[in-house]
């Protein structure tokens, strides 16, 4: 059933509590990536351009309650006000009677933006108090956080129960891409999967087995299938405890009919501070690790994702960030944006490689969602998501 869109509410005059995920890189102050704040703005600006009061609200990092000046959300607020071409105020809190103030002094088409949610100890526990502290704040609220939408927290469930609640513009795309990735893909539908742990994915891999034609597997995660596979890993990166969980999918994707490419070739060696060389997987010397896919590898991967009609990507198929494990990453990601089919990319370092090589441009749709996106595709409730209402029942 859809849910309640923030085309349908209306805004006019009205403050509005806007959840946004503003949970980006800043290095010393300077943000150094802001595709989650660009990917904000449809939603912002249809708000301001309604003469909505815009309260915007965002977690940063993971302060677990306690203010600390490297999470202040004021870098966030300048990167608004120059995308925006407005000012967007920066408060130095969450609640308290200097927001409310602000909150007051807004007129129609302007707006602020809330302290680092998580500073307040309450967001994470989902605590009544806070969401009552919020909503008293609005009159409206949007939730436009896809990335935040499987926590639920005071500020993406606990508030949406006290004032009336709408998705934004967001939010409603990356449901609908990654609603159609699971419901309806366009066959061959191959979806390629790495990065560090089999562990973190093992939920995402069962559920996409049962939608792809083909499978790719690659990062630190392969090593543990080639391991089920009876290779010598030498000193890679496995979990052994997980090797019969890795043949469970090898063999139901056996029975689904998919094809599952692992890494036949790797770039390997002793130590990630060392140059790697180019090596068969079956051909490790005990002091070598595998650190990225060999070109070989990365080529049947290019021809698989040539030949699809969807694909969705999501982990790094080695070390990306250093340039000498970097190869596989680039060399899918150049495959990903040079296929003719729909493309999606999600979570942080398959999404920072695609931005680094100049890419995001070629790809149908990037998410803003790393837990979130996988979750969602594993066919996971997000709480953030459940709470808005059905449009049906928000009819008279
Ligand atoms: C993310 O970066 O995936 C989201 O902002 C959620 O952040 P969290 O994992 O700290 O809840």
């Amino acid at each position: 059933m859809p849910k309640r869109s923030v085309t349908e509410a209306n805004v006019s005059g009205k403050r509005v509590l806007c959840r946004c995920d503003f949970n980006v890189p800043i290095e010393h102050g300077r943000i150094t990536d802001d595709t989650r704040i660009r990917a904000a703005l449809p939603t912002i600006r249809w708000l301001l351009g309604r003469g909505a009061r815009v309260v915007l609200c965002s977690h940063l990092g993971r302060p677990k309650g306690t203010e600390r000046d490297d999470l202040r959300l004021a870098p966030v607020a300048e990167r608004l006000s120059e995308l925006l071409d407005q000012s967007v105020t920066s408060c130095r809190r969450v609640t308290g009677d200097d927001v409310r103030t602000a909150v007051d002094e807004l007129r129609d088409g302007e707006a602020l933006l809330l302290e680092n949610l998580r500073f307040e100890k309450g967001e994470e526990d989902n605590d009544g108090e806070l969401a009552r502290r919020l909503a008293a704040l609005a009159d409206v609220y949007v939730n436009d956080a896809f990335g935040a939408a499987h926590r639920a927290h005071a500020s993406t469930e606990g508030v949406a129960h006290l004032l009336p609640a709408y998705m934004g513009l967001l939010m409603e795309r990356e449901v609908e891409v990654l609603g159609r990735l699971v419901e309806s893909p366009e066959r061959p539908f191959v979806a390629i999967v790495g990065g560090a742990k089999v562990s973190d994915k093992i939920a995402v891999l069962d559920r996409l087995i049962e939608r792809v034609d083909a499978l790719l597997v690659g990062g630190g995660m392969a090593n543990t299938f080639l391991l089920a596979r009876g290779r010598e890993m030498g000193t890679s990166l496995v979990e052994a405890e997980h090797v019969d969980e890795s043949r469970r999918i090898t063999a139901k994707a056996e029975a689904c009919g998919v094809e599952v490419f692992l890494p036949n070739d790797a770039i390997v060696s002793t130590s990630l501070e060392r140059k790697g060389v180019a090596k068969a997987v079956d051909t490790l010397d005990p002091n070598e690790a595998i650190f990225d896919i060999g070109t070989e590898t990365a080529k049947s991967f290019a021809g698989a994702i040539e030949r699809a009609h969807t694909v969705f990507w999501n982990g790094p198929m080695g070390v990306a960030e250093r340039p000498a494990f970097a190869g596989g990453t680039r060399a899918v990601a150049e495959a990903v944006a040079a296929c003719d089919g729909f493309t999606v990319v999600g979570g942080g370092d398959s999404v920072a490689a695609v931005q680094q090589l100049g890419l995001a441009d070629r790809i149908d749709h990037i998410s803003t969602g790393g837990g979130a996106s996988l979750e969602f595709i594993e066919g996971k409730e997000l709480p953030g998501i459940s709470v808005i209402p059905d449009v049906e029942a928000s009819q008279p």
